[in-house]
């Protein structure tokens, strides 16, 4: 999935960013599906957005329920351009994922997986491969002693190097990616990670970095400092330059000014959610994106009583508007045509407010940006106000909000 911006001569670049977001938002077009297949997990991670592996859930959707989805999407759409992603939890631990797999191929999906890694052998490898995975990422939070520690399983982290090494031999997956979620525990490690990728073959390392959701919400011993953001951003441009063989993605992430949006993604900045994206959460609830805040009234449909592709087309209304995360303040902002409120999954619905906020972060630096600009604290107020209702929170279903 990749935002193009349809340039308009006669306009401001943001003009052109902002106007496309709008199309894109209207025609919706399904190009990625979530599958969180459980919540359960053999993990226990400090960061975890998912707060997975605290509790049992009940409510699984079983196989037949996913595969109903399955078919539903294969009927109204074109296999070949929607991707399956299975996610949870940890998607390994339920004991029919290769029958998903199976199934969702032979219908022509493509499809990948995030895991923990930590069950992937020769027998894993092969069903893998039989049913024909495109990608798997594998999550590694540091070298060996901090990624056991950060994870909470002593001894999985070379389990996890042979399930790579098991991959790679195979020579039939096309993907075989690292994810690594950076954060203040992790992050003097990267150097020496660097290496470790290079040792194991990765050609595909994909760098996060640590959102306030789920564990990680409010927790300081994880969350990054804004010099820690740039220390991870000069990381990454620095070792691009240095080995050009290994692909170093900045994933899905945040606004943080076009400049450097365009140096890490490759393009301006959009979160899919709703328009190209949507899930499936273990419960069979419909939402935008495994990673959003679990309120009741995002919930978009259940698919024990709503077919997917009917709620597809005629929900999701939240997601398909420009302003779908705005307040005043991001209404007023400067940068708003290309940020438009940032990502979903850090937006506080209680609050109305974003969690995230490149300016908070770089206040400084965005005034003296504003300055060269010409904006002034002054014009910011002839900024078009497009305020929405603020969400109100009921009850919300569990306590946690997730990441995929
Ligand atoms: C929720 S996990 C599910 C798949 C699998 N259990 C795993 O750990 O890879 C998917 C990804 O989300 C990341 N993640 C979890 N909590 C996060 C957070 N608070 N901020 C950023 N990424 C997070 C994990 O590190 C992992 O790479
Ligand atoms: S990040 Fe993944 S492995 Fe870790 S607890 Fe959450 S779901 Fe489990
Ligand atoms: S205030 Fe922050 S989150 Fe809102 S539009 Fe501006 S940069 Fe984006």
């Amino acid at each position: 999935m990749r935002f193009q911006v349809k340039y308009d001569k006669n306009k401001s670049l943001e003009d052109s960013v902002y106007e496309t977001k709008q199309q894109l938002y209207k025609e919706h077009k399904l190009q990625a599906l979530f599958f969180e297949v459980t919540s359960r997990c053999n993990a226990r991670c400090e960061h975890c957005g998912s707060s997975c592996g605290d509790f049992v859930p009940k409510d699984e959707m079983t196989y037949d329920e996913i595969i109903s989805v399955m078919d539903d999407v294969a009927e109204h759409y074109n296999p070949k351009d929607i991707m399956f992603f299975f996610t949870g939890g940890e998607p390994l631990v339920r004991k029919d994922f290769f029958e998903l797999t199976d199934y969702a191929n032979k219908l022509g999906f493509a499809w990948g997986v995030t895991t923990n890694g930590m069950l992937i052998d020769e027998e894993a490898v092969k069903k893998m491969v039989e049913t024909n995975m495109y990608s798997v990422s594998v999550s590694i939070d540091g070298l060996k002693e901090t990624h056991e520690k950060f994870r909470k399983v002593p001894g999985s982290f070379d389990k996890i190097l042979k399930g790579i090494e098991l991959m790679h031999e195979s020579n039939a997956i096309p993907v075989v990616q690292v994810t690594t979620c950076v954060n203040k525990k992790n992050i003097h490690e990267l150097e020496e990670m660097h290496k470790l990728m290079k040792e194991i073959g990765i050609k595909n390392w994909r760098i996060i970095t640590v959102d306030p959701i789920g564990r990680a919400k409010d927790n300081d011993e994880l969350l990054l400092s804004p010099e820690q953001y740039k220390q991870v951003f000069n990381f990454m441009l620095e070792k691009r330059i240095e080995d050009p063989e290994m692909t170093i993605m900045y994933g899905c992430g945040h606004y943080w000014g076009n400049v450097l949006n365009t140096m890490l993604i490759g393009t301006f900045y959009t979160c899919f959610t709703g328009y190209w994206v949507a899930s499936i959460l273990s419960n069979g609830d419909i939402f935008g994106c495994p990673d959003i805040e679990r309120l009741p009234e995002l919930i978009e449909g259940n698919i024990r009583k709503d077919k997917f592709s009917d709620v597809w087309e005629n929900g999701f209304k939240r997601y398909r508007k420009i302003d779908r995360t705005c307040n005043e303040t991001c209404a007023a902002c400067p940068d708003w045509k290309i940020c438009t409120g940032d990502a979903f999954h850090t937006w506080d619905f209680k609050n109305n407010k974003p969690n995230f906020c490149a300016r908070e972060l770089y206040k400084e630096e965005f005034e003296q940006r504003d300055a060269l600009r010409g904006i002034t604290k002054n014009s910011k107020k002839t900024i078009k106000k497009t305020t929405t209702k603020k969400t109100t929170t009921k009850k919300t279903t569990t306590k946690k909000t997730t990441k995929k």
